[in-house]
């Protein structure tokens, strides 16, 4: 059937790290992530037939799929997201090529950096190439989205797609999630975005996310009646919601309290980074990780005292936990100099009070998804 050549090539699609904006991609509001310097790799060769090979470095079974199959389902494992991916392909069209893929991820899972969207569009990438066809980055970041929503079953937003494919070296990307449109932040060379593992997963987390977008969408319902142009939270003020939120269940109200002056912190961020102003960016982080604590309630000890921890010590101009939350990683702005006295205090400190050695990551701001030479 096809005749091309079988050859090897690789693709990789990095992890994430959000400096603020959470919990706001579904509300059709905004986010600041960045793509970081680990990846997963995906490498591919083509087969004749319409069969599908997936191996991953990091788990000891392989699966072989059937393209024609149509009762292709999610069965909570970590094939579900290459598979979906090659399902949502096909089913937009692409017609696809067999092909062994072969994955490996520096991503660490379960830590909030985003490694399903990393495995997602890397495969995306591989898949696609092997049969020849072009896709626009916006629409492969929506795929990749509609896979983990509609096949993997879990309704995320448009973020860690779009970061994974549109990030560059050394800038921050502010992004719209309603229109799409984006720009990118510099990143200044004095700081370094340094992330540390809680190392509690959010494995138990999928329930709560999904909890947490069906409370916007209450409130979302309630203040339409009043405000009929609303169709996120996005379109809603703080002095809107004071107003028309008044007979919302408390906690509802809380949820989209975060939304709202998220949202607004998100901008300021961004025009704080355009002038280098650190100071300002830090504090809309500390200010994001309370909202998040409080009003969101996504936050955990383990994350609460990491940030502690991390705001006692001299260079640090802000720090929140980052991703979805329940356990993962926080994301600290740190200056240059001041890295490696960070790293000792904070790892020391968390040490101590937990018994749980974390691990630290200083990331650079890094490029999306490419080709790559091995
Ligand atoms: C997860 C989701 C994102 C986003 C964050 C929270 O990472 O995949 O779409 O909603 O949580 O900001």
């Amino acid at each position: 059937m096809f005749q091309g050549k079988r050859e090897l090539i690789t693709f990789r699609a990095p992890g994430r790290v959000n400096l603020i904006g959470e919990h706001t991609d579904y509300n059709a509001g905004f986010v600041m992530p960045a793509a970081i310097n680990l990846s997963v790799y995906t490498k591919i060769t083509a087969r004749d037939d319409r069969k599908l090979q997936v191996r991953s470095d990091n788990f000891a079974d392989e699966i072989e799929v059937d393209l024609d199959d149509a009762s292709l389902t999610a069965r909570k494992h970590w094939s579900d997201y290459p598979v979906g991916v090659a399902v949502i392909l096909e089913g937009a069209g692409y017609r696809l090529r067999g092909a062994r893929l072969e994955m490996n991820s520096e991503v660490p899972m379960g830590s909030g950096l985003s490694s399903s969207a990393a495995v997602e569009v890397s495969v995306a990438c591989a898949l696609l190439a092997n049969s020849n066809i072009t896709v626009e980055r916006k629409e492969l970041a929506l795929l990749c989205q509609k896979a983990e929503n509609e096949f993997v079953g879990a309704r995320v937003g448009i973020m860690d797609q779009f970061v994974a494919l549109f990030g560059e070296e050394q800038r921050a990307l502010l992004l719209d999630c309603r229109s799409l449109e984006y720009k990118l932040l510099p990143v200044p060379s004095s700081v370094r975005l340094v992330v540390c593992n809680t190392m509690v997963k959010h494995e138990l987390a999928s329930n709560e996310y999904n909890e947490r977008r069906a409370q916007c969408e209450a409130g979302v319902e309630h203040l339409a009646k009043f405000l009929p142009h609303v169709k996120a939270l996005r379109d809603v003020t703080l002095e809107q919601l004071e107003r028309y939120g008044r007979d919302l269940p408390e906690v509802v109200y809380r949820r989209c309290r975060h939304v709202i002056t998220e949202n607004a912190r998100v901008l300021a961020a961004g025009e704080a980074l355009e002038r280098s102003e650190l100071p300002e960016f830090g504090r809309l982080m500390a200010d994001s990780h309370v909202s998040l604590r409080d009003d969101y309630e996504v936050s955990c000890r383990e994350l609460d005292l990491m940030v502690e921890l991390a705001d006692k010590v001299e260079g640090v101009y802000g720090a929140r936990m980052t991703g979805g939350g329940f356990g993962g990683c926080t994301i600290n702005l740190v200056d240059v100099d001041h890295v490696e006295a960070f790293i000792r205090a904070v790892a020391e400190g968390y040490e101590q009070a937990t018994r749980l050695k974390p691990e630290i990551y200083v990331c650079e701001a890094s490029k999306g998804a490419e080709q790559t030479k091995t």
